[in-house]
């Protein structure tokens, strides 16, 4: 992730930092920051990051490793390796129909995409432009009705499994999206330094601006039937987070989602506990990326303790910080059973379209190659804490 580039020719993206960097040159300001961006001081975001450095893995020789399987078995379905692409927000304002996009590379690599509810495609359009299966995310919201509406609509678009965000009763706020102007209507000043921000992106301006139109939330459209820009939508989304949720309301979309269900945003074995008793087909131990609450641990720090009490009565999905095959090697020897990539594909998405996804997906299946193929491990139902140095 450190290595730097600095003395390269940088004629190809090696690795996610690289995709980072082509999102910053790619994407307006406002946008990049809110990709790239956490709450607060951002020490979440860091913990994230900083503690797959502080995992060590046992290098081990001669054992036979010409044959590496990185496919893995979620929910019945084989993938190809133990890798989802999360659901992260406005994705077709990073790339023309980003979500298409995304999704198209998610399946050519046999491994699931997540739609946001707050993306720009909506559920009919990935289902009849695709025609690929995808995941859905849902945020419970206050108008109970519209859940379900959401959710009849996710299973008529062919969505067999779910994942209910439950981090986020409140926003946290992110420095960055305010300085930027992105969390209340800007004064004049503002709204030409945010033009002028966009002007000078044309490439932005021309391919997902004007070629990807339009740019609402797709799932939301009847919702907020007069919007009139992005920030009309979110206005909405921000109104509609439900504080007064507890895990009754899991009973109720239990009730009304016969699909697989997900529940992310665990961070607590007291929660995962209670999580595995309410019967959630699996859990995302997740700080939302950094972008909630500021000053938790890494989400790889709080893993083990909770693949201990989770104990395999669900199934243990992490996100948070992986930036490469090695930190999907590490996550799995710390108890995981497969990972979500957040930042990873929306940056290689702003940089580089479906092609720039599917180059990263490659990218990590091949470090997750090298890192079983180093420490002698030829399945991925093999990676346990036994490949991990300890002092
Ligand atoms: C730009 C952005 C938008 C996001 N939007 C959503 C969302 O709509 N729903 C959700 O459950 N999580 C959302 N997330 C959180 C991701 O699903 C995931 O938990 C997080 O990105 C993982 O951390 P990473 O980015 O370090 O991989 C978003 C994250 C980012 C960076």
């Amino acid at each position: 992730m450190n290595a730097t580039t600095k003395k390269s020719l940088n004629i190809a993206p090696a690795n996610i930092a690289d995709y980072r960097r082509l999102a910053e040159k790619r994407l307006p300001r406002q946008l990049f920051d809110y990709i790239d961006g956490g709450s607060y001081q951002e020490l979440s975001l860091q913990n994230n990051t900083n503690a797959f450095d502080q995992v060590l893995l046992r290098q081990r020789i001669l054992r036979d490793v010409a044959n590496i399987d990185t496919s893995t078995e979620l929910f019945g379905n084989k993938l190809a390796m133990p890798v989802i692409l999360a659901p992260v927000g406005l994705a077709g304002s990073y790339a023309c129909r980003g979500e298409i996009q995304a999704l198209t590379a998610a399946q050519q690599h046999n491994i699931p995409f997540c739609l946001s509810t707050v993306s720009i495609c909506s559920l009919e359009e990935l289902h009849h432009k695709t025609n690929a299966e995808f995941w859905f995310q849902l945020y419970v919201i206050r108008d109970r009705s519209y859940a379900i509406k959401l959710l009849k609509r996710a299973k008529e678009a062919g969505c067999t499994t779910l994942i209910l965000t439950v981090d986020l009763p409140v926003l946290g706020e992110r420095y960055r999206d305010i300085r930027n102007g992105l969390s209340s209507d800007p004064n004049l000043w503002g709204s030409i330094k945010r033009g002028l921000d966009i002007a000078i992106h044309p490439r932005w301006l021309w391919n997902v601006a004007i070629k990807g139109k339009p740019l609402v939330f797709g799932n939301l459209t009847d919702a907020v039937p007069d919007a009139r820009s992005l920030n009309d939508f979110k206005a909405w989304v921000d109104n509609q987070f439900d504080a007064s949720m507890t895990w009754q309301d899991i009973h109720w979309i239990r009730d009304h989602w016969q699909g697989n269900l997900i529940l992310k945003g665990i961070m607590d074995i007291d929660d995962a506990q209670q999580a595995v008793k309410i019967g959630a087909d699996a859990i995302v131990v997740s700080n939302h990326g950094g972008r909630q609450l500021d000053g938790v641990p890494a989400t790889i720090t709080v893993l083990p303790e909770i693949a201990k009490v989770v104990d395999q009565h669900c199934k243990l999905l992490v996100d948070g910080g992986i930036r490469s095959g090695l930190d999907v090697f590490k996550a799995l020897a710390l108890g995981a059973d497969a990972c979500l990539l957040g930042r990873a594909w929306a940056y290689a998405l702003a940089a580089d379209g479906e092609t720039g996804v599917s180059n990263m997906l490659n990218i990590i299946n091949n470090e997750l190659n090298v890192a079983m193929a180093l420490t002698g491990i030829n399945k991925i139902g093999n990676i346990n804490s036994n490949v991990l140095y300890k002092r």
